[in-house]
């Protein structure tokens, strides 16, 4: 007996051959997959149809995850007994279809067997004919898998017209593919654009502080060194030395901020050599030390042996690790732990400066490497700003891993002496 599809319902009415059957199936299956519907609708609806028009009592559609090598079922119509969740891709016949490439018609005499022509099957089970076919163009994307309780026959039309039907599911889900990667690509450039932006702004305010701190520079030394003499002429029992000794402070933590940013605008210029990373943590830890004892801060050195020789800039460098430090030390005030380590990863050299002083807010977080952005009295907010920047201008990356209520770790990767060009390409 042949069945007429009746697109509207999805139901088949019993009838003589009809030549227009296949057309129908086809136009409607192209329908359904080109529709703006999410993928799985669309699936579930092209496999509803394939169940009801050639009279399966299952049909599922399973989709390759290319990196696990796993069919994962994605939609079933019909009957969900024996509906396995997922094949690895060379389980069962979905396995056996993908391997071949091509189709698979299994047919059985015994529906609760589970094996057939040496492939074990669980999904086998109950049923006595199966149909498995690939679902692939130049590239494997999954499998359709249609079962019946009964014993059936599929005619040669059919099996071409499911081979047409596979075709454009591949298709559909490549397009749909594409799309989704398509959305990703866009979202990340849309990233890489409001980043450019934000670049653009920070240069732009990092030159228009620069020229400002020329001009303050000069009349802020005469301001200083005048208090300083006034300081010395009043003599301390004077009733002003109090106003004098603030304006000798405020001018020092002035210059303190101009000096910042003129090396943050990049005035200074770099001075390469071949550096062992070490030796400079162990010089700026060496600095430190009274502070470390004073704060009651234990530092741990996890410093690895043999480390390869980085290019760079050592005092930049030196100020990188002064202002990771200092800030370390500045968040614990009541005393911690101060680890610093180094390894080396491929072609990189990592760093690794881990305080215990709480971490940092999360709603501040984005904030930390913006010029003058300071939650301190008297910070000038520009030490992670500086040390971005340093670390960039090497090539290097900087990353921040914040352990809320426990401590932050920043993380500094250099490229190897001689590798920055190729480490440059390769990301
Ligand atoms: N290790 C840390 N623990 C907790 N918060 C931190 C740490 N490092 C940085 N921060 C936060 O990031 C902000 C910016 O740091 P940055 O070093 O740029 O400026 P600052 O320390 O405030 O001032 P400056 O370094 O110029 O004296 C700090 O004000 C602080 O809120
Ligand atoms: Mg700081």
């Amino acid at each position: 007996m042949l069945w007429l599809y009746q697109p509207a319902a999805y139901c088949l009415l019993p009838t003589t051959y009809c030549k227009t059957m296949g057309y129908d199936i086809l136009s409607k299956v192209i329908e359904l997959t080109d529709s703006t519907d999410a993928l799985e609708k669309r699936l579930k609806d092209v496999a509803n149809l394939l169940a009801h028009s050639f009279v399966f009592d299952q049909c599922a559609i399973y989709l390759l995850n290319q990196e696990k090598h796993i069919l994962n079922l994605t939609v079933a119509a019909g009957r969900k007994k024996g509906c396995k969740a997922e094949y690895k891709e060379n389980e069962g016949l979905p396995g056996l279809a993908i391997r071949n490439g091509k189709p698979v018609f299994a047919t059985q005499a015994m529906p609760a067997k589970e094996t057939w022509q040496g492939v074990i099957d669980k999904g086998m089970n109950g049923y006595k004919t199966i149909v498995c076919y690939p679902i692939k163009d130049d590239w494997l994307h999954g499998v359709l898998y249609l079962k019946n309780k009964r014993k059936k026959a599929i005619t040669h039309k059919q099996k071409r017209l499911l081979n047409v039907i596979t075709l454009q599911l591949a298709t559909a889900i490549k397009n749909y593919q594409c799309i989704v990667n398509l959305k990703d690509i866009n979202t990340k450039m849309q990233d890489m654009q409001a980043r450019l932006v934000h670049a653009e702004k920070l240069l732009a305010l990092g030159e228009l502080a620069a020229s400002l701190a020329h001009e303050i520079r000069n009349p802020l030394m005469s301001i200083g060194g005048f208090a300083k003499r006034l300081y010395q002429q009043l003599g301390t029992d004077s009733p002003y030395i109090g106003y004098i000794d603030r304006i000798v402070k405020e001018v020092a933590r002035l210059e303190r901020l101009m000096d910042r940013i003129v090396h943050f605008s990049r005035e200074s210029r770099s001075v390469f050599s071949v550096e062992d990373i070490n030796g400079i943590i162990d010089e700026a830890i060496t600095f430190f030390e009274e502070d470390f004892k004073r704060s009651g801060i234990t530092v741990v050195k996890e410093l690895s042996i043999g480390m390869p020789k980085i290019e760079v800039d050592r005092q930049q460098m030196r100020l990188v690790f002064n202002n990771l430090m200092t800030n370390a030390i500045q968040a614990m005030t009541k005393g911690g732990v101060l680890t610093v380590q180094t390894h080396q990863d491929g072609n990189w050299v990592v760093a690794e400066v881990d305080d215990t002083g709480g971490g940092i807010d999360p709603k501040i977080i984005s904030n930390i490497f913006n010029p003058f952005y300071t939650t301190k009295e008297s910070g000038t907010g520009l030490g992670l700003a500086i040390t971005h920047s340093i670390i960039t201008n090497h090539k290097g990356i900087i990353e921040v891993n914040n352990n809320i209520g426990v401590g932050v770790t920043f993380i500094i990767k250099l490229p190897l002496a001689g590798k920055e060009d190729r480490i440059l390409e390769a990301s």
